[in-house]
Protein backbone atom coordinates (compact mmCIF):
# COMPACT_ATOMS: atom_id res chain seq x y z
CA UNK A 1 0.00 0.00 0.00
CA UNK A 2 2.43 2.56 1.21
CA UNK A 3 4.99 1.38 -2.08
CA UNK A 4 1.64 1.54 -3.97
CA UNK A 5 1.25 5.51 -3.08
CA UNK A 6 5.16 6.59 -3.44
CA UNK A 7 5.36 5.24 -7.29
CA UNK A 8 1.90 6.96 -7.68
CA UNK A 9 3.50 10.25 -6.06
CA UNK A 10 6.54 9.48 -8.08
CA UNK A 11 4.27 9.72 -11.04
CA UNK A 12 2.91 12.87 -9.98
CA UNK A 13 6.00 14.50 -9.30
CA UNK A 14 7.23 13.51 -12.74
CA UNK A 15 3.71 15.23 -14.62
CA UNK A 16 4.82 18.58 -11.93
CA UNK A 17 8.63 18.78 -13.91
CA UNK A 18 6.64 17.89 -17.34
CA UNK A 19 4.50 20.57 -17.54
CA UNK A 20 6.70 22.78 -15.73
CA UNK A 21 8.90 22.36 -18.21
CA UNK A 22 6.27 23.00 -20.82
CA UNK A 23 5.02 26.28 -19.68
CA UNK A 24 9.01 27.30 -20.04
CA UNK A 25 7.92 26.51 -24.12
CA UNK A 26 4.58 28.04 -24.22
CA UNK A 27 4.80 32.03 -24.31
CA UNK A 28 1.13 32.09 -24.39
CA UNK A 29 0.79 30.44 -20.90
CA UNK A 30 3.56 32.70 -19.77
CA UNK A 31 1.71 35.72 -20.95
CA UNK A 32 -1.35 34.72 -19.17
CA UNK A 33 0.44 34.25 -15.54
CA UNK A 34 2.02 37.79 -16.26
CA UNK A 35 -0.97 38.96 -17.23
CA UNK A 36 -2.69 38.05 -13.79
CA UNK A 37 0.49 40.13 -12.17
CA UNK A 38 2.58 36.81 -11.21
CA UNK A 39 6.34 36.72 -11.48
CA UNK A 40 9.11 33.93 -12.89
CA UNK A 41 9.82 33.83 -9.10
CA UNK A 42 6.14 33.02 -7.77
CA UNK A 43 5.34 30.81 -10.48
CA UNK A 44 8.42 28.54 -9.47
CA UNK A 45 7.78 28.94 -5.90
CA UNK A 46 4.05 26.95 -6.45
CA UNK A 47 5.59 25.05 -9.06
CA UNK A 48 3.10 26.20 -12.09
CA UNK A 49 3.41 25.12 -14.85
CA UNK A 50 1.34 24.05 -18.42
CA UNK A 51 -0.56 21.21 -19.81
CA UNK A 52 -0.63 21.29 -24.22
CA UNK A 53 -2.98 20.98 -26.84
CA UNK A 54 -3.18 17.80 -27.82
CA UNK A 55 -4.91 14.69 -26.50
CA UNK A 56 -1.43 12.85 -25.87
CA UNK A 57 1.04 15.41 -24.81
CA UNK A 58 2.13 13.49 -21.63
CA UNK A 59 3.30 10.63 -23.79
CA UNK A 60 6.35 12.63 -24.86
CA UNK A 61 7.34 12.76 -21.05
CA UNK A 62 6.44 9.56 -19.91
CA UNK A 63 7.44 7.22 -22.86
CA UNK A 64 5.02 4.33 -21.68
CA UNK A 65 1.97 5.91 -21.59
CA UNK A 66 -0.06 2.85 -21.22
CA UNK A 67 1.10 2.60 -17.63
CA UNK A 68 -1.94 1.53 -15.75
CA UNK A 69 -0.62 4.04 -12.52
CA UNK A 70 -1.04 7.59 -15.13
CA UNK A 71 -4.64 6.72 -14.98
CA UNK A 72 -4.44 5.33 -11.43
CA UNK A 73 -3.04 9.05 -10.69
CA UNK A 74 -5.61 10.79 -12.49
CA UNK A 75 -3.66 12.63 -15.13
CA UNK A 76 -4.79 9.88 -17.74
CA UNK A 77 -8.54 8.75 -18.58
CA UNK A 78 -9.34 5.60 -20.27
CA UNK A 79 -12.90 5.53 -21.62
CA UNK A 80 -15.08 2.85 -20.80
CA UNK A 81 -15.09 0.14 -23.44
CA UNK A 82 -16.42 -2.72 -24.47
CA UNK A 83 -13.85 -5.72 -24.43
CA UNK A 84 -11.96 -6.39 -27.31
CA UNK A 85 -12.33 -2.79 -28.29
CA UNK A 86 -9.51 -0.20 -28.34
CA UNK A 87 -9.31 1.52 -25.17
CA UNK A 88 -8.04 5.44 -26.56
CA UNK A 89 -6.50 7.13 -23.65
CA UNK A 90 -6.17 10.38 -23.80
CA UNK A 91 -4.77 13.29 -21.14
CA UNK A 92 -7.23 14.73 -18.50
CA UNK A 93 -5.62 18.42 -18.67
CA UNK A 94 -5.25 19.68 -21.81
CA UNK A 95 -4.41 23.72 -22.73
CA UNK A 96 -4.74 24.56 -19.07
CA UNK A 97 -2.18 25.94 -16.47
CA UNK A 98 -1.52 23.42 -14.02
CA UNK A 99 -1.29 23.98 -10.46
CA UNK A 100 0.37 21.01 -9.06
CA UNK A 101 -1.23 20.31 -4.98
CA UNK A 102 1.14 18.87 -2.10
CA UNK A 103 0.68 17.15 0.97
CA UNK A 104 2.11 18.89 3.95
CA UNK A 105 5.66 16.54 3.29
CA UNK A 106 5.84 18.37 0.29
CA UNK A 107 4.75 15.65 -2.14
CA UNK A 108 2.72 16.41 -5.24
CA UNK A 109 -0.81 14.30 -5.16
CA UNK A 110 -3.16 16.07 -7.60
CA UNK A 111 -3.30 18.96 -9.62
CA UNK A 112 -5.69 22.28 -10.54
CA UNK A 113 -5.65 23.12 -14.12
CA UNK A 114 -7.00 26.64 -15.29
CA UNK A 115 -8.17 27.53 -18.95
CA UNK A 116 -6.56 29.96 -20.33
CA UNK A 117 -9.34 31.90 -21.96
CA UNK A 118 -13.24 30.94 -21.96
CA UNK A 119 -14.22 27.47 -21.24
CA UNK A 120 -15.70 25.14 -19.20
CA UNK A 121 -15.09 23.80 -16.45
CA UNK A 122 -12.72 27.30 -15.52
CA UNK A 123 -11.07 24.46 -13.42
CA UNK A 124 -10.37 20.65 -13.53
CA UNK A 125 -9.61 19.16 -10.74
CA UNK A 126 -7.77 15.76 -10.48
CA UNK A 127 -10.05 12.96 -9.24
CA UNK A 128 -10.22 11.13 -6.09
CA UNK A 129 -6.77 8.68 -5.71
CA UNK A 130 -5.17 7.14 -3.43
CA UNK A 131 -2.93 10.05 -2.73
CA UNK A 132 -5.82 12.89 -3.17
CA UNK A 133 -8.25 13.19 -1.07
CA UNK A 134 -9.81 16.95 -1.61
CA UNK A 135 -12.20 17.23 1.52
CA UNK A 136 -8.38 16.86 3.09
CA UNK A 137 -6.13 18.55 1.78
CA UNK A 138 -5.66 22.53 1.49
CA UNK A 139 -3.74 23.92 -1.72
CA UNK A 140 -0.59 26.03 -0.59
CA UNK A 141 -0.16 24.26 2.98
CA UNK A 142 2.94 23.26 1.90
CA UNK A 143 3.91 26.46 0.75
CA UNK A 144 2.60 28.50 3.40
CA UNK A 145 4.57 26.88 6.58
CA UNK A 146 7.07 29.55 7.02
CA UNK A 147 4.83 32.20 6.28
CA UNK A 148 2.37 30.75 9.04
CA UNK A 149 4.82 30.99 11.62
CA UNK A 150 6.17 34.09 10.60
CA UNK A 151 2.72 35.70 10.09
CA UNK A 152 1.00 34.57 13.44
CA UNK A 153 -2.17 33.81 11.36
CA UNK A 154 -3.62 31.64 8.02
CA UNK A 155 -5.74 33.00 5.50
CA UNK A 156 -8.33 30.70 4.26
CA UNK A 157 -9.26 31.83 0.64
CA UNK A 158 -11.75 30.42 -1.83
CA UNK A 159 -8.86 29.79 -5.12
CA UNK A 160 -6.02 28.50 -6.32
CA UNK A 161 -5.39 32.25 -7.37
CA UNK A 162 -6.24 33.98 -4.57
CA UNK A 163 -3.33 31.53 -2.93
CA UNK A 164 -0.86 32.50 -5.39
CA UNK A 165 -1.84 36.52 -5.78
CA UNK A 166 -1.72 36.58 -2.03
CA UNK A 167 1.96 35.16 -2.19
CA UNK A 168 2.97 37.69 -4.94
CA UNK A 169 1.77 40.38 -2.44
CA UNK A 170 3.60 39.35 0.46
CA UNK A 171 0.83 37.49 1.83
CA UNK A 172 2.51 34.00 1.64
CA UNK A 173 0.24 32.52 4.47
CA UNK A 174 -2.66 31.44 2.22
CA UNK A 175 -4.24 28.48 1.63
CA UNK A 176 -7.32 27.13 -0.38
CA UNK A 177 -10.32 24.57 -0.23
CA UNK A 178 -9.91 22.70 -3.53
CA UNK A 179 -13.03 23.35 -4.62
CA UNK A 180 -14.88 22.15 -1.42
CA UNK A 181 -16.56 23.45 1.28
CA UNK A 182 -14.36 24.16 4.49
CA UNK A 183 -14.64 21.50 6.61
CA UNK A 184 -13.98 20.70 10.09
CA UNK A 185 -11.31 18.59 9.19
CA UNK A 186 -9.83 21.22 7.16
CA UNK A 187 -9.70 23.74 10.34
CA UNK A 188 -8.53 21.14 12.24
CA UNK A 189 -5.06 20.13 9.82
CA UNK A 190 -4.90 24.25 9.70
CA UNK A 191 -4.21 24.74 13.65
CA UNK A 192 -1.55 22.10 13.89
CA UNK A 193 0.28 24.85 11.96
CA UNK A 194 -0.88 28.47 13.85
CA UNK A 195 -3.38 29.52 16.23
CA UNK A 196 -5.27 32.00 14.29
CA UNK A 197 -7.40 31.35 11.15
CA UNK A 198 -9.09 34.03 9.02
CA UNK A 199 -11.25 32.89 6.63
CA UNK A 200 -11.42 35.36 3.69
CA UNK A 201 -14.72 35.00 1.34
CA UNK A 202 -15.82 36.55 -1.93
CA UNK A 203 -17.90 39.25 -1.13
CA UNK A 204 -20.55 38.06 -3.38
CA UNK A 205 -23.96 36.00 -1.78
CA UNK A 206 -21.81 32.37 -2.55
CA UNK A 207 -19.07 34.03 -0.28
CA UNK A 208 -21.40 34.59 2.53
CA UNK A 209 -22.91 31.19 2.05
CA UNK A 210 -19.42 29.98 2.72
CA UNK A 211 -18.66 31.79 5.13
CA UNK A 212 -21.69 30.00 7.21
CA UNK A 213 -20.34 26.23 5.99
CA UNK A 214 -17.22 28.13 7.60
CA UNK A 215 -18.09 29.14 10.62
CA UNK A 216 -20.07 25.27 11.61
CA UNK A 217 -16.52 23.59 10.59
CA UNK A 218 -14.65 26.26 12.70
CA UNK A 219 -16.51 26.52 16.09
CA UNK A 220 -15.84 22.66 17.02
CA UNK A 221 -11.94 23.53 17.19
CA UNK A 222 -12.44 27.47 18.49
CA UNK A 223 -11.40 27.97 21.83
CA UNK A 224 -9.98 31.20 24.02
CA UNK A 225 -6.28 30.45 22.22
CA UNK A 226 -7.50 29.22 18.64
CA UNK A 227 -8.79 32.39 17.42
CA UNK A 228 -10.81 32.24 14.18
CA UNK A 229 -11.96 35.34 12.20
CA UNK A 230 -13.98 36.24 9.09
CA UNK A 231 -12.90 38.77 6.98
CA UNK A 232 -15.16 39.79 3.99
CA UNK A 233 -14.46 41.83 1.02
CA UNK A 234 -16.75 43.94 -1.48
CA UNK A 235 -18.86 42.16 -3.59
CA UNK A 236 -17.23 42.62 -6.61
CA UNK A 237 -13.57 41.40 -5.38
CA UNK A 238 -12.00 38.17 -4.14
CA UNK A 239 -8.48 37.96 -2.88
CA UNK A 240 -6.72 37.74 -5.96
CA UNK A 241 -8.53 40.81 -7.18
CA UNK A 242 -8.81 42.97 -4.55
CA UNK A 243 -4.93 43.03 -3.53
CA UNK A 244 -4.21 43.47 -7.17
CA UNK A 245 -6.35 46.48 -7.75
CA UNK A 246 -5.78 48.02 -3.92
CA UNK A 247 -2.66 46.88 -2.71
CA UNK A 248 -0.67 44.32 0.23
CA UNK A 249 -1.81 47.47 2.68
CA UNK A 250 -5.38 48.16 1.91
CA UNK A 251 -5.48 43.89 2.56
CA UNK A 252 -3.84 44.23 5.80
CA UNK A 253 -6.50 46.57 6.77
CA UNK A 254 -9.38 44.34 5.70
CA UNK A 255 -7.39 41.34 7.75
CA UNK A 256 -7.29 44.04 10.91
CA UNK A 257 -10.94 44.74 10.35
CA UNK A 258 -11.93 40.95 9.94
CA UNK A 259 -14.85 40.32 12.19
CA UNK A 260 -14.40 37.56 15.49
CA UNK A 261 -16.40 34.57 15.14
CA UNK A 262 -18.85 35.36 18.17
CA UNK A 263 -19.46 38.24 15.62
CA UNK A 264 -20.05 35.86 13.27
CA UNK A 265 -22.19 33.69 15.01
CA UNK A 266 -24.11 36.38 16.60
CA UNK A 267 -24.65 37.44 12.84
CA UNK A 268 -25.55 34.29 11.66
CA UNK A 269 -28.03 33.42 14.11
CA UNK A 270 -29.62 37.25 14.20
CA UNK A 271 -30.50 36.09 10.35
CA UNK A 272 -33.84 37.29 9.61
CA UNK A 273 -34.91 38.26 13.44
CA UNK A 274 -36.25 41.66 14.20
CA UNK A 275 -34.41 41.90 17.57
CA UNK A 276 -36.49 44.50 18.51
CA UNK A 277 -39.33 42.03 19.70
CA UNK A 278 -39.10 39.33 21.93
CA UNK A 279 -40.26 36.89 19.37
CA UNK A 280 -37.26 37.82 17.22
CA UNK A 281 -34.81 37.73 20.13
CA UNK A 282 -36.28 33.96 21.31
CA UNK A 283 -35.71 32.97 17.20
CA UNK A 284 -32.33 34.56 17.52
CA UNK A 285 -31.36 32.74 20.21
CA UNK A 286 -33.25 29.50 19.23
CA UNK A 287 -30.44 29.79 15.92
CA UNK A 288 -27.72 30.59 17.92
CA UNK A 289 -28.20 27.41 20.01
CA UNK A 290 -26.61 24.57 16.98
CA UNK A 291 -24.12 26.90 16.26
CA UNK A 292 -23.00 27.43 19.90
CA UNK A 293 -23.42 23.86 20.86
CA UNK A 294 -20.11 22.87 18.27
CA UNK A 295 -17.89 24.92 20.30
CA UNK A 296 -15.68 22.94 22.77
CA UNK A 297 -16.08 23.05 26.58
CA UNK A 298 -13.78 25.59 27.94
CA UNK A 299 -14.10 28.89 28.82
CA UNK A 300 -15.17 30.51 25.20
CA UNK A 301 -18.56 28.98 25.46
CA UNK A 302 -19.51 29.98 28.19
CA UNK A 303 -18.18 33.61 27.49
CA UNK A 304 -20.07 33.03 24.56
CA UNK A 305 -22.97 31.70 26.58
CA UNK A 306 -23.47 35.15 28.48
CA UNK A 307 -22.94 37.32 25.61
CA UNK A 308 -25.53 35.73 23.84
CA UNK A 309 -28.16 35.84 26.72
CA UNK A 310 -27.09 39.58 27.01
CA UNK A 311 -27.92 40.07 23.61
CA UNK A 312 -31.33 38.18 23.96
CA UNK A 313 -32.16 40.15 26.84
CA UNK A 314 -32.17 37.06 28.74
CA UNK A 315 -31.16 36.50 32.19
CA UNK A 316 -27.73 34.36 32.00
CA UNK A 317 -28.23 31.67 34.47
CA UNK A 318 -31.84 30.86 32.25
CA UNK A 319 -29.45 30.56 29.01
CA UNK A 320 -28.10 28.55 31.73
CA UNK A 321 -30.17 25.88 32.79
CA UNK A 322 -31.88 26.09 29.24
CA UNK A 323 -28.50 25.02 27.25
CA UNK A 324 -26.38 23.58 29.76
CA UNK A 325 -29.05 21.79 31.71
CA UNK A 326 -27.98 23.72 34.81
CA UNK A 327 -30.99 24.58 37.90
CA UNK A 328 -31.53 28.15 37.58
CA UNK A 329 -30.03 29.38 40.74
CA UNK A 330 -32.86 29.73 43.70
CA UNK A 331 -34.58 32.63 43.53
P1 LIG B 1 -13.47 31.01 -8.52
O1 LIG B 1 -14.25 30.98 -9.76
O2 LIG B 1 -13.78 32.10 -7.52
O3 LIG B 1 -11.91 30.93 -8.84
O4 LIG B 1 -13.56 29.61 -7.81
P2 LIG B 1 -10.85 32.04 -8.98
O5 LIG B 1 -9.60 31.50 -8.37
O6 LIG B 1 -11.32 33.38 -8.53
O7 LIG B 1 -10.68 32.03 -10.54
P3 LIG B 1 -9.95 33.06 -11.47
O8 LIG B 1 -8.79 32.28 -12.01
O9 LIG B 1 -9.54 34.25 -10.67
O10 LIG B 1 -10.93 33.39 -12.53
C1 LIG B 1 -12.88 29.36 -6.59
C2 LIG B 1 -12.33 27.97 -6.58
O11 LIG B 1 -13.38 27.03 -6.81
C3 LIG B 1 -12.89 25.92 -7.53
C4 LIG B 1 -11.40 26.13 -7.71
O12 LIG B 1 -10.71 25.52 -6.63
C5 LIG B 1 -11.30 27.64 -7.64
O13 LIG B 1 -10.00 28.08 -7.32
N1 LIG B 1 -13.51 25.79 -8.87
C6 LIG B 1 -14.00 26.87 -9.51
C7 LIG B 1 -13.53 24.55 -9.45
O14 LIG B 1 -13.08 23.57 -8.88
N2 LIG B 1 -14.07 24.44 -10.72
C8 LIG B 1 -14.55 25.51 -11.40
O15 LIG B 1 -15.01 25.36 -12.55
C9 LIG B 1 -14.53 26.76 -10.77
MN1 LIG C 1 -5.76 7.38 1.66
MN1 LIG D 1 -16.63 33.25 -6.45
MN1 LIG E 1 -12.77 33.90 -6.99
MN1 LIG F 1 -10.41 35.21 -9.03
Amino acid sequence: EKAKQQSLTDVLARAADFYKAQLRKSPRAVAYLKGRGLTGQIAARFGLGYAPEGWRSLASGFPSYDDPQLVESGLVITPDVEPGEDAKRYDRFRDRVMFPIRNVQGEVIGFGGRVLDKGEPKYLNSPETPVFHKGRELYGLYEARTGLRQRGYALVVEGYMDVVALAQHGFDNAVATLGTACTADHVHKLFRFTESVVFSFDGDAAGRRAAVRALEAALPHATETRTVRFLFLPPEHDPDSYVRDLGAEAFERCVEGAVPLSRQLYTVASEGCDLGTPEGRARMLKQAHPLWSLLPEGLLRRQLLGDLARQGQMAEVELQALWLGEPAAAA
